[in-house]
């Protein structure tokens, strides 16, 4: 593919993006599943699952396979249920699983991200995804905005990261991808270099602020990316 036809394939995605970009995350889910990418019918991995709102979407909309990757065995219970409800056929189009190695020899056409997952897992399951077109990563998740661009880059993907707002306020963060052979690495370089250009100054900034808010207050603000795992505590 010459760089006119990468332009060309890239601003005809853009359009239909910014003509989804005013609604909430689902909307934008269901807007990408009528992309021809994901008409590719190629499997779609979803982490950090929960109890299936988005998988539903993701079931109505298109008619992939849909991987729902979920640690908590609760969440998992529910997923179950909608698989053996048999909603939308999800007997034969849903898998459920907590273990990341279950992933790893798929070829995924798009990562929705809704949950933790660490740099290297997300390196694990992008490596056999040699189809992979579209991250989504749901809500702010800075860091792991930049820990997405980082994997791309390490497994020799172009990128173009586009920021999805909801109200003015950002409500996703998406990656189109394109695998690229090893002479497109000047490409690669500079799709990195690009979204790290928007990227890390706002990581930077957040850094400051938090660190200034614990001089100033002398308290440990929560930082707003970061999603921590509930702490369980009783008081007697
Ligand atoms: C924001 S919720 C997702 C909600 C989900 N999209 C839904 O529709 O219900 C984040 C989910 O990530 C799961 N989670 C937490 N740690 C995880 C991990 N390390 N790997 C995968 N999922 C994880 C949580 O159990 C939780 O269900």
């Amino acid at each position: 593919m010459n760089k006119r036809d990468y332009a060309r394939m890239y601003s005809t995605k853009l359009n239909k993006v910014s003509a989804i970009s005013s609604f909430g995350f689902l909307e934008v889910i269901k807007g990408f599943t009528f992309f021809d990418l994901i008409a590719s019918k190629k499997p779609i991995l979803e982490v950090g699952s929960g109890i299936g709102t988005i998988t539903k979407v993701l079931l109505d909309n298109c008619s992939n396979k849909i991987y729902c990757y979920e640690l908590n065995s609760f969440c998992r219970g529910k997923l179950m249920a909608i698989k053996k409800r048999n909603y939308k056929n999800a007997k034969y189009r849903m898998q459920v699983t907590s273990n990341i190695d279950d992933l790893t020899r798929i070829n995924f056409s798009q990562i929705i991200i809704d949950g933790p997952i660490s740099k290297k897992q997300l390196r694990k399951v992008v490596q056999n995804s040699t189809d992979l077109k579209l991250v989504v990563i749901e809500n702010y998740r800075l860091l792991q905005r930049v820990w997405v661009a980082k994997v791309l880059y390490k497994g020799k993907f172009r990128q173009q990261f586009v920021e999805i707002l909801h109200n003015d306020k950002p409500s996703a963060a998406v990656f189109f991808t394109n695998k690229q052979s090893q002479t497109a690495y000047f490409h690669i370089i500079f799709d990195f270099i690009l979204v790290l250009l928007r990227l890390l100054p706002k990581l930077i900034l957040h850094t400051y602020l938090s660190k200034g808010a614990v001089l100033l207050l002398g308290k440990n603000l929560e930082i707003p990316f970061e999603r921590k795992e509930p702490k369980t505590s009783f008081r007697a």
